[in-house]
């Protein structure tokens, strides 16, 4: 197994900020260029049902200007599925969407929706796109996405790093544990494991650390931490922080 653990910056919030105002700037094609500058591996973004953030010009954007692969994080939907199969990025990343939540609040309930999403996910994969599956820990959700014939899961981070930042250190040592086991299950499958969701430099080190974690994927802290640093320092950091707990 290559011991390089990659790096995916979210771009989303660069379009959140844009959008507060209707400008055309902040622009997340050039959040995501300078990104690939500072040598993140991959470029994730959501284009969400109501477009709160990304936008379809940004996708577009996106998949012209980029020399890295990008992560396309979409619903289940029709809708989401027909603009892939137009773009076929390197990554499609499933995510549940609910309108009235404020980010993905939690993973997907594949065991629940079995037939659908393996419907779903076939045309997809046979473009050419990984399909990966955004989980909480658990293992029935791991035990489905292998069998729906996802080629990847992404470990939802959130209740681990939500227990850390609100002192609830028993919690966060029990989430990070079952994260580690359902690392090492997944692995054993086949499936090639991702992570991320609310991950700071706080909370990043236990994550990376995890030997069959291949991928992070991170956003919102990254581009608050863009504020005051600048997008490259900010995301220098998030990589040396992550080689050192890889080391
Ligand atoms: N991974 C997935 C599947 C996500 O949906 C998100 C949020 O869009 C992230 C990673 C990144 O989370 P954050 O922005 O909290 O770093």
């Amino acid at each position: 197994m290559s011991d390089h653990l990659r790096l995916g910056v979210n771009i989303d919030h660069v379009a959140t900020v844009r959008n507060a105002r209707g400008s055309a700037y902040p622009d997340p094609v050039r959040a995501a260029k300078l990104a690939e500058e500072a040598g993140a591996d991959g470029i994730t973004a959501h284009l969400r049902e109501d477009r709160r953030h990304i936008s379809d010009a940004d996708i577009e954007g996106l998949m012209e200007a980029l020399s890295l692969p990008l992560n396309f994080e979409m619903a289940a939907t029709e809708e989401m599925q027909a603009i892939a199969l137009r773009h076929t990025p390197h990554a499609v990343c499933i995510v549940p969407e609910r309108r009235e939540e404020r980010t993905t609040e939690g993973g997907l309930d594949v065991a629940r929706d079995e037939n659908r999403l393996a419907h779903f996910i076939a045309p997809l994969a046979e473009a050419g796109c990984r399909v990966s599956i955004f989980i909480a820990a658990e293992p029935r959700q791991v035990e489905a996405a292998n069998r729906i014939g996802a080629a990847v899961i992404e470990l939802h981070t959130g209740a681990y790093c939500d227990a850390h930042a609100e002192g609830r250190f028993e919690e966060r040592d029990a989430e990070l544990e079952r994260l580690r086991e359902m690392a090492g299950f997944a692995h054993s499958l086949g499936l090639e494991v991702h992570a991320g969701h609310g991950l700071t430099y706080e909370t990043v080190g236990p994550i990376a650390a995890i030997p069959e974690v291949r991928e992070l994927n991170i956003g919102h802290f990254i581009i608050g931490e863009a504020i005051f640093l600048g997008l490259t320092p900010a995301i220098a950091e998030m990589r040396r922080l992550m080689d050192a707990a890889r080391g």
